[in-house]
């Protein structure tokens, strides 16, 4: 080998290299190819261990867990994919990318444990605001994820839907969507909710219109109006309440995400970024959940 392809063959692996290495730059001119190919094996060594313990972690999580006492509902903000982009020098896209791998792993386990309905926040109706770029990438994604998915997604009983304003996103986005949400309408062991587009308050007055709407053509008594009916008007009517509510990369905000339904719901954060997000944070956080006692406001 030429000393021009070696150098160039050590530069590919340095780029390979340079998102695994967490942001930092491997110095390849002052290793030899030795020491490199140590390097890369080292890497390789260092992610079966990290995944032994996590296969360790996880399999000691599951058996905590009381199964009787899952929550039947998770919701979850799938935050700080720029920051975990951004502390590797990469692309914010790349950090969406990687909490759509996230999604994937978080769905199975919901489907392992028997969980009845997970709801991820995808896009705000504030998220128009950053960038057209992200936005784009964003959909995309979301597309993307309805065309590889699907077919997974069905034959393992899923239920896609959607919440928000969804007729408000680009015309591909919205035939995704509504491709997966028929093919899927009858499945019954998990329902994915993806809010899109969506807002807290935005949804509450959209209940409230379409109750006025009826008041005003006489067919509703605004004497009878109180919180179950109410709900009824809500994009969540027919599902339970969250019970837990999970949001990673350290903020412990709510961001206009389900505001009505978390009245009661328990909170559980974590610093860890959402693309770092594995099975093992997730069953912790139902290991917390099931140590919680929940009193709705009783003694
Ligand atoms: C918040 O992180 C995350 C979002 C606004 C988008 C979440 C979307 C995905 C995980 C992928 C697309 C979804 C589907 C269903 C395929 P942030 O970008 O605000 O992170 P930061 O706070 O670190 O900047």
């Amino acid at each position: 080998m030429s000393a021009r392809m070696r150098r160039s063959l050590k530069s590919k692996i340095r780029l390979v290299l340079f998102p695994l290495k967490e942001g930092v730059f491997l110095n390849s001119k002052d290793m030899g190819e030795y020491s490199l190919f140590q390097h890369i094996l080292g890497f390789f060594n260092k992610i079966r261990q990290r995944r032994n313990v996590d296969n360790l972690t996880t399999n000691r999580l599951r058996k905590m867990l009381d199964p009787a006492r899952l929550p039947r509902h998770v919701a979850i903000i799938m935050d700080g994919n720029g920051r975990w982009a951004q502390a590797r020098g990469l692309p914010r896209g790349l950090g969406h990318r990687a909490g759509v791998e996230s999604l994937k792993d978080i769905v199975s386990v919901c489907l392992e444990l028997g969980i009845k309905v997970l709801t991820v926040y995808a896009f705000s109706t504030e998220n128009w605001k950053r960038p057209q770029e992200e936005v784009s990438i964003l959909m995309n994604l979301l597309c993307e994820y309805i065309q590889k998915e699907l077919k997974e997604l069905h034959e393992h009983n899923v239920q896609v839907r959607a919440i928000g304003h969804i007729d408000e996103l680009p015309l591909p986005a919205q035939r995704e969507l509504e491709k997966a949400q028929k093919l899927t309408a009858n499945n019954e062991k998990l329902i994915l909710n993806i809010a899109l587009n969506y807002g807290g308050r935005l949804e509450i007055v959209d209940a409230a219109r379409k109750l006025a709407m009826r008041v005003k053509q006489g067919e509703i008594n605004p004497l009878d109006i109180d919180e179950s009916l109410f709900k009824q008007y809500l994009y969540t009517a027919d599902l339970p309440d969250p019970d837990l509510l999970i949001r990673p990369a350290g903020e412990l905000r709510i961001s206009n995400f389900l505001l009505w339904q978390t009245a009661y719901t328990e909170f559980w954060g974590t610093s860890v970024y959402w693309p770092d997000f594995r099975p093992k944070h997730f069953l912790q956080a139902l290991v917390d959940f099931q140590k919680r006692e929940r009193r709705f406001g009783g003694l």
